[in-house]
């Protein structure tokens, strides 16, 4: 049992985005791993501007207040992708590989997303993951790329099942000491022939690493060694990129 992630859950039917109501609660003074689960997201908030789909009752739309030390907040996305990943394997009992930064794949297919937003010194961990959505539930122009446990793994995990194996694991890896270890193992980015999309254009390579700030280390087909910290990484697979 979690002592801190969980420790007041607020529950919601529907709301525009759990972060932004975790952020209001975080300002109005929401202890260290206070969260907050909705039903259905009508504005749901991906990284770099996106939408995320979220329809009631087929995901877990979550968000949870984080009071870490500063030092916590470098591998606070690994930490939660790694939660993620624990949580699939403990209900349907496969680990989704890790695309950095915290994307989860079940044979290539996005069955989760993370969204951490700093408000104040508190950070808010926002955590997607579809679980019982069938592939003529998500849009069409998501229908290559996304999946969920069901469609992957044909488990059928409600929410409220999925809840608690991921607070656990939340509270186990944001204290793992050895985390960018545990994260390396299981990132399929790593080592893998990646294209590179960033705000000023793309490019080939190798990825090679990560800094100790989390940054991704690319070897590009020139040959020069470049950093990535805020990018669309896709990984090859057997159709190309
Ligand atoms: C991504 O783009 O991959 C991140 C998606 C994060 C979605 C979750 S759902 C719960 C929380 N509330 C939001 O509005 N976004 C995050």
């Amino acid at each position: 049992m979690p002592t801190w992630a969980g420790c007041v859950i607020r529950h919601e039917e529907t709301v525009d985005s759990t972060n932004r109501v975790a952020r209001q609660w975080a300002r109005e003074g929401a202890p260290h791993g206070a969260a907050v689960i909705a039903r259905a997201q009508t504005g749901g908030r991906g990284r770099r501007g996106r939408d995320w789909v979220s329809p009631a009752g087929l995901g877990l739309w979550l968000s949870v207040v984080l009071r870490l030390a500063e030092s916590a907040w470098r591998t606070l996305s690994f930490a939660a992708a790694l939660a993620v990943s624990d949580a699939c394997e403990a209900t349907c009992g496969i680990a989704p590989q890790i695309k950095w930064p915290n994307d989860l794949l079940l044979n290539g297919r996005k069955i989760s997303g993370i969204l951490i937003e700093m408000e104040g010194s508190a950070a808010v961990l926002g955590i997607g993951v579809n679980l019982r959505q069938r592939a003529e539930d998500f849009p069409e122009a998501l229908r290559a790329r996304a999946g969920s446990l069901l469609t992957q793994t044909g488990a059928d995990i409600p929410p409220e099942a999925f809840l608690p194996p991921l607070l656990d694991a939340i509270e186990k890896r944001v204290c793992q000491e050895d985390i960018l270890d545990a994260y390396t193992a299981r990132c399929v980015t790593l080592g893998s022939a990646v294209r590179v999309i960033e705000a000023s254009g793309s490019f080939l390579g190798t990825a090679q690493s990560l800094d100790a700030s989390g940054a991704l280390i690319v070897l590009d087909t020139e040959g020069i060694l470049r950093r990535v910290q805020a990018a669309d990484v896709s990984v090859r697979g057997e159709n190309g990129f």
